[in-house]
């Protein structure tokens, strides 16, 4: 039995996967409204429409699905209201809080975890179509984790164990990854039309460019895949860039370099290494 705290893109996606899975039944279904609550009950197909967590019923596992800064007070409201029971699983869904969020159930008994998936959930009826095989990041009580690896099984999800308190190391990797990838296109935008490049050509340039290079950090590894003037080792073209870089982009372009020459590792010769470090520190 699931029920469903925060019917929305993400609760009614994965409420739908699990009733559709033949393993889970979705009892109640709360939304802020009736009318959100309802449409949530015919997508998924089952399920009971509710807008108050008064007179919710007890589950053995319950989705809080309501946005990041409401999981804490629907904790608090949940814990306080008496419907939870010894034993329940509880878990919430938000790649960036930590199942300890859910704390004030613990103390009334329940099992807490976070179970985020790594997926974006746009529109839940392509949601439903696209999901199977996605990876989700998995924490939390031994006891929940157990309950939820089947939940992620049922619905077709990949989970994995995140470290005990490894939430926020692993949503900054997110966001490196996708965030910083979108500011350096914009750096590397902003100094091509510095050189001269027509606007219409931004793309075309630096796309294949930009494909390539993360095609070839994934697959060799970011040491390997490196190209370009500093893992050469050449100090000279550089000094350059950092001649013409407007003053804005120095400290980016400058911390950056510093971390090639790390990553570039042993392919650098020391005294390389030594004069590139010099010159990008100045
Ligand atoms: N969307 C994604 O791509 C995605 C991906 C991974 C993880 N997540 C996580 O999934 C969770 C839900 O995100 P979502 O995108 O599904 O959000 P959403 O579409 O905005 O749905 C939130 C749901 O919670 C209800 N709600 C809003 N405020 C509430 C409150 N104060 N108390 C009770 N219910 C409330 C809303 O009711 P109404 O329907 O009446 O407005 C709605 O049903 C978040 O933790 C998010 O970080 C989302």
């Amino acid at each position: 039995m699931l029920n469903i705290i925060g019917a929305g893109k993400l609760g009614r996606t994965l409420g739908r996967l699990a009733a559709d899975s033949g393993r889970y039944r979705v009892q109640d279904c709360l939304a802020r409204s009736m009318a959100s609550a309802t449409a949530a009950v015919d997508f998924i197909g089952g399920g009971r429409a509710c807008a108050t967590v008064i007179g919710l019923q007890p589950a053995d596992l319950w989705l809080l699905s309501v946005p990041d800064d409401a999981i804490a007070p629907t904790a608090q409201a949940l814990a306080g209201s008496g419907v939870i029971r010894p034993g329940t699983v509880v878990f919430h869904a938000s790649g960036a809080a930590e199942a300890e969020i859910l704390a004030p159930l613990r103390a009334v008994g329940a099992h807490v975890a976070s179970l985020h998936p790594a997926f974006s959930f746009a529109e839940p009826a392509r949601a439903v179509a696209q999901f199977a095989g996605t990876l989700c990041a998995l924490e939390g009580d031994a006891a929940a984790c157990v309950v939820l690896r089947d939940f992620a099984a049922a619905i077709g999800a990949q989970p994995f164990a995140l470290a005990a308190g490894g939430k926020a190391a692993y949503h900054a990797a997110l966001s490196v990854a996708s965030n910083y990838l979108v500011t350096l296109t914009d750096i590397a935008r902003q100094l091509a039309r510095q050189g001269g490049v027509d606007e219409a050509l931004l793309s075309a340039l630096l796309g294949p460019l930009m494909q390539g290079s993360l095609a070839n950090a994934l697959s060799m590894g970011p040491q390997q895949a490196l190209t370009g003037p500093i893992v050469r080792g050449d100090a000279a073209t550089v000094a350059r860039h950092l001649a013409v870089l407007p003053p804005d982009l120095q400290p980016v372009y400058r911390a950056l370099g510093e971390r090639t020459v790390a990553v570039a590792g042993a392919r650098l010769p020391e005294e390389a290494r030594q004069t590139l470090l010099a010159l990008l520190r100045d």
